[in-house]
């Protein structure tokens, strides 16, 4: 986003028109549901910058105050729309981003953000809260499911393909709506996984591992940044003017404007205990930069009390109205309140494919014996569990079912398909016999019946088991401290594994479970995640051979919640194996690790080349299989000897290649210096000479991975 003299100049004539208090009010951005119509109606006329969570007629009535208030400023409205325009129960409701991660496609995850814009602009809406750039390290954090996994480089690549997805070619095109980075920063990193708390991290540690995926974004022109509810070193990011405008704005060259989380300013005084009171906490986080204020009304006679004492200095707020002006000016606001909206696209039959494409992408094959794809010789199949027919725990967080708005529709609205009724669907087409049994669920309830899936799973010859969490467990707070199987779901799948009827464990979850049993018995195992509307089909088409799976790990699998952390990029340890540390009763490895995931094609590496001086990689790889198969070329690298820890290895690139039966081709990739940097004890991104390692292959893994040294001068 380069300055533009035409749009300084309105923002120049708006700010001299002013006053005080419409000033402040820009900054203001009003939670509709929580105030209700009146309060918010009066928020519009007082010239409230912006409004979050507020659908269609409620909004265009929100809009129509705002334009006849005094000077006319049109609302910005927000969202949450992080997986498709989800809060709209007419939508089209894509996989988690976690799900979708598990592509690693950037082009599938732009296509889905240009979606999704649709679907939020033609709702008469502007600005998603997404991407979510957190790293799920420690995954007994309830918000897994929102990040794009445990890597920074994933992230990042994901995270800006999404955002101009979202952005489209210009801001000010219809369909283009704002996208939101958050939650700035290491939010996800709160000691132990309990959300919103501290971070115990430095900054040298937050520039090598966490910033660089907001790097990413601000490159890609993200309109809008998130300050995290959490703190860093007992800093709350709210009042942390280090981080908000001397590293985003000076160090990332960020342009655009900084939103609070919910509640932030107000939580300074009821959560944090860092201000005295609404007057403080108003001061100390606009003096920090926070440009909007979500969901903390009270900073409206705060910040006007503060500025008429002389204890916040006006132009603090005028910056941050000039920040927020330039974005809606930027995109065109004033036109596009001006105008009415098209509803045609939302959740049309295009949009709906793409999410099917997508939840057929994101299918993690963890494990196969051979039993996948079933063939001629299997006719009967029993499917079991809760998670294999329950729409609210395919979908996860932030659908209309964990987000209600204003008036929400509580039945499940259609299109969607389970996973029972997508098998139940091919299975027929096979001429295969199918019974479903509830069996257990993430929670006890009178529902569970054991014996009634044992019995017929005994009957069957292939059982599909479907394993997982539900809403309850997953989301903002809700933290677990054990991710084994909960409620009876871990006595079930080993009274059926003791049947030894053929077992495919698929896991409908928000984040890798302990899933220890089923990967060490089980016949096959499916990581699915939440698939959204058209997750069932998807594991139906896969199980069945409909689709050769081709989704990868963003993430790795703890072998138990007291192995974590486990992922994959950690630093060398003392007492380990293969240089990462590990406790005397487990292995270090995890149960799967970042980069995982098979096909019904398998391939084979050769030839790793490293051209030191052009930083030119190349490597070959073979489809060993029968079928067409899409293979992500993985490329890690680590630095052999430095100054301070460095990883034991770090995705630095990746090629997604789709191979005939028997074809081989070579992939190079050009690299750049600062590929093989460190951040060195002064904060400053170096590249330190010496030897380093570079690793090609399938996955993380040590004996998924071709090496060659070389040396960097
Ligand atoms: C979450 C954000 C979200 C915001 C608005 C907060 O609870 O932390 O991720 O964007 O609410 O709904």
């Amino acid at each position: 986003m380069k300055p533009d003299k035409q749009v300084e100049a309105k923002i120049d004539a708006l700010l001299a028109q002013m006053t005080l208090e419409e000033k402040i009010a820009q900054m203001v951005q009003i939670p509709y549901p929580m105030l209700g119509r009146e309060e918010s109606l009066r928020w519009a006329e007082r010239g409230a910058g912006s409004f979050l969570h507020v659908l269609e007629k409620e909004a265009q009535e929100v809009q129509e105050t705002a334009l006849r208030s005094r000077l006319g400023i049109p609302v910005l409205f927000g969202i949450d729309a992080v997986r498709g325009h989800a809060l709209n129960d007419h939508a089209t409701i894509f996989p988690t981003q976690l799900a979708c991660a598990c592509t690693w496609d950037k082009d599938l995850l732009r296509r889905m953000g240009r979606v999704t814009a649709k679907e939020v602009a033609a709702d008469g809406l502007h600005w998603t809260f997404s991407p979510l750039l957190c790293l799920a390290r420690d995954t007994r954090w309830g918000r897994c499911n929102e990040t794009f996994g445990e890597d920074p480089y994933l992230t990042g690549e994901l995270a800006s393909a999404m955002i101009q997805g979202y952005q489209g070619e210009d801001l000010a095109d219809e369909d283009s709506i704002l996208a939101c980075a958050k939650h700035y920063i290491a939010y996800g990193e709160a000691v132990g996984a309990r959300d919103a708390c501290d971070s115990e991290l430095t900054y040298r540690k937050i520039r090598e591992v966490f910033l660089p995926p907001f790097q990413k974004a601000v490159d890609a022109g993200c309109a809008t940044i998130m300050s995290a509810y959490g703190s860093i070193d007992g800093l709350p990011l709210t009042a942390d003017a280090c981080a908000l405008r001397d590293i985003l704005r000076t160090e990332l060259g960020f342009r655009g404007f900084v939103v609070t989380d919910w509640q932030n300013v107000t939580s300074l005084v009821d959560k944090q205990f860092l201000a005295e009171n609404a007057d403080a906490a108003a001061c100390l986080a606009a003096a920090a930069g926070n440009d909007m204020i979500m969901s903390s009304p009270e900073f409206f006679d705060s910040a006007l009390r503060m500025v008429r004492s002389g204890k916040l200095s006006e132009r603090i707020i005028e910056e941050a109205v000039r920040n927020i002006l330039r974005i809606k000016l930027q995109m065109g606001l004033w036109e596009r309140a001006a105008k009415s909206v098209k509803k045609a696209d939302i959740g049309c039959e295009a949009h709906q494919s793409l999410a099917l494409e997508m939840a057929r992408r994101s299918l993690c094959l963890l494990k196969n014996d051979g039993v996948l794809p079933l063939t001629e010789r299997i006719k009967s199949i029993t499917v079991i569990g809760a998670n294999a027919d329950d729409i609210r725990a395919q979908y996860g967080d932030w659908t209309y079912f964990s987000h209600p708005l204003p008036h929400p529709e509580h039945p499940p609205i259609r299109p969607y398909t389970t996973i029972r009724e997508g098998i139940e669907t091919l299975a027929k087409t096979h001429g295969i016999s199918c019974r479903y049994a509830y069996g257990a669920g993430p929670l006890h309830s009178e529902k569970d019946d054991l014996e009634e899936a044992l019995d017929i799973a005994k009957q069957a010859d292939a059982v599909i088991y479907v394993v997982g969490d539900e809403i309850s467990q997953v989301g903002e707070g809700k933290d677990r401290a054990d991710l084994a199987l909960s409620g009876r779901q871990e006595e079930l799948l080993l009274r059926l594994l003791a049947l030894r009827v053929p077992l495919i464990c698929v896991l409908a979850a928000s984040k890798p479970l302990a899933i220890c049993s089923a990967a060490a018995q089980a016949q096959a195992v499916i990581a699915a995640f939440n698939g959204g509307a058209h997750g069932g089909q998807a594991i139906a088409e896969l199980l069945f051979g409909k689709c050769n799976p081709s989704g990868r790990l963003p993430i790795s699998f703890p072998r138990h919640s007291g192995q974590l952390p486990v992922y994959y990029n950690q630093l060398p340890g003392w007492h380990g194996e293969n240089n990462v540390g590990k406790y005397c009763d487990l292995p270090a490895a995890p149960l799967y690790a970042f980069g995982e995931g098979l096909g019904y094609s398998a391939f084979g590496y050769q030839n790793l080349r490293m051209d030191a001086e052009t930083l030119t990689a190349s490597v070959e790889v073979t489809n060993l299989g029968e079928r067409q198969g899409l293979e992500t070329v993985q490329i890690y690298f680590r630095d052999l000897v430095s100054s301070l820890l460095t990883p034991v290895k770090q995705l630095i690139a990746y090629e997604q290649v789709l191979l005939m039966p028997g074809e081989t081709k070579c992939l190079s990739f050009q690299l750049r210096k600062m590929n093989f940097s460190m951040v060195n004890r002064t904060g400053e991104r170096v590249v330190e000479p010496g030897r380093f390692l570079l690793m090609a292959g399938h996955s993380s893994k040590d004996e998924d991975l071709l090496r060659c040294e070389f040396a960097l001068a």
